[in-house]
This record gives C-alpha cells, sequence and structure tokens, in this order.
C-alpha cells in the first residue's frame, strides 16, 4: 500500500459491500478475501454492509433484513473477526448519511452523469424513472470512506472510478474550504481476480444480478451445483497455452484461469506452468474441486450462523457503536469547517 499524499493520515482502511443478494465468488475473490488479508496487516480494518446503497433499487424489506444477516454471515465465516475488524451495518451509523448529503453539495452533476456504473444500470431504461438516490450513489460511497479518512479501500475493477470520485471529493472539499481535512484515498485493486467474469460469458462481469444462476458460483451453492457449474461453464476448444500473453482473446478461457490463480493463491503464469498444453476437460475438475474446497466450508459456516441472527445483529451492533466513535468526531468537524452552528446549550 502506498503512502501517496496521505502521510499526515494513519492509514486505515474502509470497504464495504450491498446487501442486495447473495454473495458471489467475485465478491469473494474481488473484495472479501482481500479484506481477510488486509486485516492482519495492523491496520485498522473497517468493513460495511452497505444497507443505503441497497435501497438506491427496490429492496423487499424481508428480504433486506435477511440479505444483510447473510451478508455479515458471509463477512464473519470468511474470515473477518469482529476482534480484528469493525464489522457494522452502515444505516447504523448516521454520519455516512449525512456526509453523504455534504458531499451531494460539494459533487458535480457532471461528476455523477459520468459514472459508468451510473450509465451501465440505466442503459436502455428510462433514466428519468431511476431513483434520485441511484444517480447519488457515489457521493455516499465518497461519505462511506471519508467519514473514516480511511486512506485504501480494497475492491474489486468495477469500483475503481467511484474511488477515484471519491478522491476528487476530498480534494474539491479541501480546496473550497481551505482545509487538507480529507485524505485522498487509494483504490486497492490487487490479486488474480479483481474482475471475476460469467461462466456464460466471459466478456461480462459475474454478477448477483444476472438472470442466469448458472452464470455465477454463489458463495451458498452446495459442492454439486459449484462442480456442475464450472463443469457447464463456457470456454473454447483450444489447450492451455504456455504464457498469460496468450489467452488474449480467449475471455472464458482467461476467467477460469484467473479463477484458479486466485483460489489456490498463485500467480496465472504458474497455474500456466502446470496446465500448459491441457485441455479444458482435465483443468475443470481441478478448478471445481479446488473451489468446493474452498468455498464449502464458507458455505456450512454461514448456514451455522444464520441460525442464530440476534447472535449476529448483536455483533453488528457493537460494531457500529466503534464504527460511532471514528465517524462522529470526523462530522462534528466537518459541520465545523461548513460554518454550521452546533452548540445546544
Ligand atoms: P457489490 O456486490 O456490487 O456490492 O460489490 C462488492 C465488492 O465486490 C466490490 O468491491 C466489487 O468490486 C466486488 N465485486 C463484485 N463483483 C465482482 C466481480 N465479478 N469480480 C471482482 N470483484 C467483484
Ligand atoms: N459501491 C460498492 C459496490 O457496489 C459498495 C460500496 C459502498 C463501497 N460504499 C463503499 C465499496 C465504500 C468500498 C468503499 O461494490
Amino acid at each position: 500500500m502506498t503512502e501517496g499524499a496521505n502521510a499526515k493520515f494513519q492509514k486505515r482502511v474502509f470497504s464495504g459491500i450491498q446487501p442486495s443478494g447473495g454473495l458471489t465468488l467475485g465478491n469473494y475473490l474481488g473484495a472479501i478475501k482481500r479484506f481477510v488479508e488486509m486485516q492482519d496487516t495492523g491496520i485498522e480494518t473497517v468493513y460495511c454492509v452497505v444497507d443505503m446503497h441497497a435501497i438506491t433499487v427496490w429492496q423487499d424489506p424481508e428480504a433486506l433484513r435477511r440479505q444483510t444477516r447473510e451478508l455479515a454471515a458471509g463477512y464473519f465465516a470468511a474470515g473477518l473477526n469482529p476482534e480484528k475488524s469493525i464489522l457494522f451495518n452502515q444505516s447504523q451509523v448516521s454520519a455516512h448519511a449525512e456526509l453523504g448529503w455534504v458531499f451531494n453539495c460539494v459533487a458535480r452533476m457532471g461528476w455523477m452523469n459520468r459514472m459508468t456504473q451510473w450509465k451501465d444500470k440505466t442503459a436502455g431504461k428510462d433514466a428519468e424513472k431511476a431513483s434520485l438516490g441511484l444517480f447519488a450513489y457515489p457521493s455516499l460511497m465518497a461519505a462511506d470512506i471519508l467519514v473514516y479518512h480511511a486512506t485504501h479501500v480494497p475492491v474489486g475493477e468495477d469500483q475503481k472510478q467511484h474511488v477515484e470520485l471519491t478522491r476528487d471529493i476530498a480534494a474539491k472539499f479541501n480546496h473550497d474550504y481551505g482545509v487538507d481535512f480529507f485524505p485522498i484515498t487509494e483504490p486497492v485493486i490487487e490479486g488474480a481476480a479483481t474482475r471475476v467474469m460469467s461462466l456464460r460469458d466471459g466478456t461480462k462481469k459475474m454478477s448477483k444480478s444476472d438472470p442466469s444462476d448458472m452464470s455465477r458460483i454463489n458463495l451458498t451453492d452446495d459442492a454439486d451445483t459449484i462442480a456442475k457449474k464450472i463443469k457447464k461453464a463456457k470456454t473454447d476448444a483450444e489447450p492451455m497455452p504456455d504464457l498469460p500473453e496468450m489467452l488474449a482473446g480467449r475471455p472464458e478461457a482467461k476467467n477460469l484461469v484467473s479463477i484458479y490463480a486466485a483460489l489456490a493463491g498463485q500467480t496465472v503464469e504458474q497455474v500456466l506452468a502446470d496446465y500448459a498444453g491441457q485441455g479444458f476437460g482435465s483443468f475443470k475438475p481441478k478448478l471445481a474441486d479446488l473451489a468446493v474446497e474452498t468455498l464449502a466450508p464458507i458455505s456450512t459456516e454461514m448456514g451455522r450462523l444464520m441460525q442464530d441472527p440476534a447472535e449476529i445483529d448483536r455483533i453488528l451492533g457493537l460494531g457500529a457503536d466503534r464504527a460511532d466513535a471514528i465517524a462522529r468526531p470526523i462530522m462534528e468537524r466537518t459541520y465545523e469547517i461548513l460554518g454550521m452552528v452546533r452548540s445546544r446549550h
């Protein structure tokens, strides 16, 4: 992790995932696995279930409640430890929404209009009917990060532009008010699988919202389902090449090799060194074994934790108290910088 312009800020990691559906292998490799690794680097780590982001599109309340607990269970089952990391859900710490509003007044409409996620989510649809919250989504995301003065944000490739916008918002705030108050946050996009693709179409991101369940591996899939999905994954007829460059133009092959590398903790080069010349008929069962070996214990543990939702809520509540203790003073200082009168007595 680089120091960048943030030498004066204590290093702090923040990231979040939306409870808008089940977790996928993309979330695991692109985000959660890396959250766990960063938890053991001695830097303070803050991880959030971003329920306020989820409601930018319609969420059935009962489903949202279940998915929030399921995502928290996924965090714990994958190895996030409430004694090492602060784990909580966003709506319990009101400073996120407060700073989100302030940033709505700092960010410009034009910046939001350029966000590719906004364009993708409204493509082919009537953008007039999208919620105002969906448009302002990146501004709330900037608030999530900056209300902790977070310096590093581990995310998948698809979130890079939002973290860059967070930097722009911090810089504009600092400039407009003549302060050096918010850090210029670094995105941390590392590993072999920062963009896991659909198993049915190597040009599309693996996503919890894809209508085809065969396109993704869910963290709750059982061993047989995982094996079946990998066996049926789209590939080509060529054997495995010797070098990573030779995977160019073979998106499905590249995806499976990258998934293998990320699961095994190897580089793509190492995987190719072992499998060059073999066909996908022999590679896929190996990949399936590796995926089952890694994911089955997580899925079993999630199931166990979900038996006791009150315990999940208790841990999230304790995390929210700790998060609030960091965010509140930063929010109060922000109000002061803005010129808001805050004394009540
Ligand atoms: P979301 O599910 O959109 O809230 O994403 C949560 C985190 O998972 C973000 O850091 C994303 O970048 C990451 N993520 C989601 N899908 C993928 C994917 N297919 N490949 C890699 N990372 C992903
Ligand atoms: N926008 C992120 C996603 O969909 C989720 C998110 C919300 C987030 N706030 C964040 C990620 C802050 C990192 C930091 O993937």
